[in-house]
């Protein structure tokens, strides 16, 4: 039987984040360079999206690149974004027929020119879908994200626009790359790491957090309806007691 019939469909996550981790151990335990978990990775996206559209999530944002993956060897960095562009445009189609939106998150304007036109056409092409918000973190770490809002605020204080004592958290998410979406309801990460690894800092504050142990090309949308079943066991609390909540 499968995970989805134990899921209350009226309280699905309006947001999920997920840090696709485990690609590269995946590919050492199969025997094969690390590239290969990445595109094996690109199944599971897949199964993933399809899922979350079929239990109504609205929002969904996946981890595929940070700041700080820059930094990994030139050639796993170049057959990644290879990877990236031929998927988005690949998947476009796909996108459309299953009415799902494509964004992106991120420091857009530092990856490669053809991934970036990529993108930006995919996200063209779908802006009008209306079901699942499917946004792709590329080239993004939180620190990344803060420091630029932080820039635009201190320029918008210094230009008189926005008065200092006027500064809220509502004024700073307006701030933030992720300023139309609400804040993730649950944050998943896979490979057994248990680790955030300067993802969505800020709107993570009150997320449930679920680790997996499976290696991102071993996840299934079965993986995802698990955590989200275990997600709708918990008492989110904000701070609160269990009995305020309840009164
Ligand atoms: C982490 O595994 C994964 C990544 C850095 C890349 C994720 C990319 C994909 C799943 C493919 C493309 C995605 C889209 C959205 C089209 P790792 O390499 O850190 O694995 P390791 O921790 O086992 O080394």
């Amino acid at each position: 039987m499968s995970n989805k019939t134990q899921i209350d469909l009226t309280k699905v996550p309006k947001h999920i984040a997920i840090i696709m981790d485990g690609n590269g151990r995946w590919a050492k335990v199969h025997n094969q360079p690390r590239v290969f978990g990445h595109s094996k990775g690109v199944v599971s996206v897949r199964d993933v999206v399809e899922g979350a559209g079929e239990i109504g999530v609205k929002h969904l944002t996946l981890y595929a690149f940070s700041t700080e993956n820059w930094k990994r060897p030139k050639l796993e960095v170049s057959a990644l974004m290879q990877l990236l562009v031929n998927t988005i445009s690949k998947e476009t189609d796909s996108l459309n027929k299953n009415n799902v939106k494509l964004t992106a998150i991120g420091d857009l304007k530092s990856l490669p020119s053809s991934c970036y036109s990529e993108l930006n056409k995919a996200i063209e092409k779908t802006s009008a879908n209306t079901g699942l918000n499917l946004i792709l973190a590329l080239s993004y770490s939180a620190k990344w994200e803060l420091t630029e809002a932080i820039k635009q605020i201190a320029k918008d204080v210094q230009n008189n626009t926005l008065p200092v004592n006027d500064i809220t958290e509502s004024i700073i998410n307006n701030y933030l790359n992720t300023k139309d979406i609400p804040e993730p309801e649950l944050l998943i990460r896979t490979s057994g790491e248990h680790r955030i690894s300067n993802f969505l800092l800020w709107q993570i504050a009150y997320s449930e957090l679920y680790f997996s142990d499976k290696l991102w090309p071993d996840y299934r949308k079965e993986d995802l309806f698990e955590a989200i079943i275990d997600y709708q066991k918990r008492e989110r609390r904000f701070g609160l007691t269990s009995e305020q909540l309840t009164s």
